[in-house]
C-alpha cells in the first residue's frame, strides 16, 4: 500500500448491501491513516447488511434505506405521485429498467425514485465529496446520479468484480469463472446511467489457475479489490484522477500519479504470488 501524500482528506459516504469486507478495509485504512478520506456515513439498502455492524463498530454513523419496503409498495398512478423529478422524462433517459409494459416501468421507476430521495436526503446531510459503492446491489436511476454527477464532476464511484466492459451486472466473479476466463479482473469506475458503463478509473487482473474453484477465484479477486479501492480513493484525494475524452468521445480518466506503473505492477505481482 502506497501511503497517500495529500493533506486533503475527502469526505466519503459508503453504500453497502452485504458483508462489507471492502468497507472494512476502508475503515481500517482510514483509522490507520493510510486512506486520504474520512468515512462520514455508511448506508445500506437492507437492515440486515453486515456492513452496518462493521461501521457501527468503527463508530461511523449508519443508516438504512429499506429498498424492499419501497419496492413492495402499491403505486397505482405513478404520474400523480409527488416526486422530486419528472417521471416521464426520467423514463426516457434511464437505461437500466426493462419492461414491455410502460405503466409497470413507470411504477418501478417511481418507487426507485422515492427510495433514492430518502437516500439523497441522508447522504447530503453528511456533505460527502464522493459516494462510494462497495457491494451496493441496487440500480441507481438518473435522478440519483444526476444529483451527484453535476458540473462536469463525477462523484459516484463503484467497484465491480470483472474486467469491464466484460461481465457487467450482479455476478462478476461467477460470470468470469463460468465463461472459462484465464484471467479475471477488477474495475473501479465512476457510475453513469448505464449498467457498469461509466468512465474507468482503474483496472487490474488476477490469474485463474486450472484447479481453482469459484471461491478461490473470489478470494483472489477480493484481495485485489481491497488494494485498488483504497488506492483509487487516495488518487481522488490527491487530485490525481484527471478527466479527459477518449478518441470515441467517451469520458475517460488518466491517473497522473508518477508511481502509477509501479502500483499497477505491485497489484499484478501480488495477484500472481
Ligand atoms: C464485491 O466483490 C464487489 O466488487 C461486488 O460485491 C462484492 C461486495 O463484497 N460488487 C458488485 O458486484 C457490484 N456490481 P463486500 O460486501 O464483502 O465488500
Amino acid at each position: 500500500m502506497i501511503q497517500h501524500q495529500s493533506p486533503n482528506k475527502l469526505r466519503i459516504a459508503v453504500l453497502v448491501s452485504g458483508s462489507g469486507t471492502n468497507l472494512q478495509v476502508l475503515l481500517d485504512r482510514s483509522a490507520a491513516g493510510d486512506l486520504a478520506a474520512e468515512i462520514v456515513a455508511v448506508v445500506s439498502d437492507r437492515p440486515e447488511a453486515y456492513g452496518r455492524v462493521r461501521a457501527e463498530r468503527a463508530g461511523v454513523p449508519t443508516h438504512v434505506v429499506d429498498y424492499r419496503a419501497y419496492l413492495q409498495r402499491e403505486v397505482e398512478k405513478p404520474l400523480e405521485l409527488k416526486l422530486p423529478v419528472n417521471l416521464e422524462e426520467l423514463a426516457r433517459r434511464q437505461k437500466i429498467l426493462k419492461s414491455s409494459d410502460p405503466e409497470k416501468l413507470l411504477q418501478r421507476l417511481a418507487k426507485l425514485v422515492l427510495a433514492e430521495d430518502e437516500l439523497i436526503g441522508i447522504l447530503d446531510s453528511y456533505r460527502p465529496d464522493y459516494v462510494c459503492l462497495a457491494g451496493f446491489m441496487r440500480l441507481l436511476s438518473p435522478y440519483f446520479l444526476g444529483h451527484y454527477n453535476r458540473g462536469g464532476q463525477w462523484r459516484v464511484v463503484n467497484i465491480h468484480p470483472a474486467l469491464l466492459p466484460a461481465f457487467p451486472g450482479a455476478h462478476g466473479y461467477e460470470d468470469t469463472f463460468c465463461y472459462g476466463c484465464k484471467w479475471g479482473g477488477i474495475t473501479i469506475h465512476f457510475a453513469d446511467e448505464g449498467e457498469d458503463t461509466g468512465p474507468i478509473v482503474a483496472q487490474a487482473v488476477y490469474p485463474i489457475w486450472p484447479d481453482d474453484d469459484m471461491e478461490k477465484v473470489r478470494q483472489r479477486g477480493l484481495s485485489l479489490e481491497y488494494e485498488m479501492y483504497a488506492q483509487c480513493i487516495n488518487w481522488l484525494a490527491a487530485g490525481q484522477v484527471e478527466l479527459c475524452s477518449s478518441p470515441n468521445l467517451r469520458v475517460d480518466t488518466r491517473i497522473t500519479d508518477p508511481d502509477y506503473q509501479i502500483i499497477m505492477r505491485s497489484w499484478i505481482d501480488k495477484a500472481l504470488a
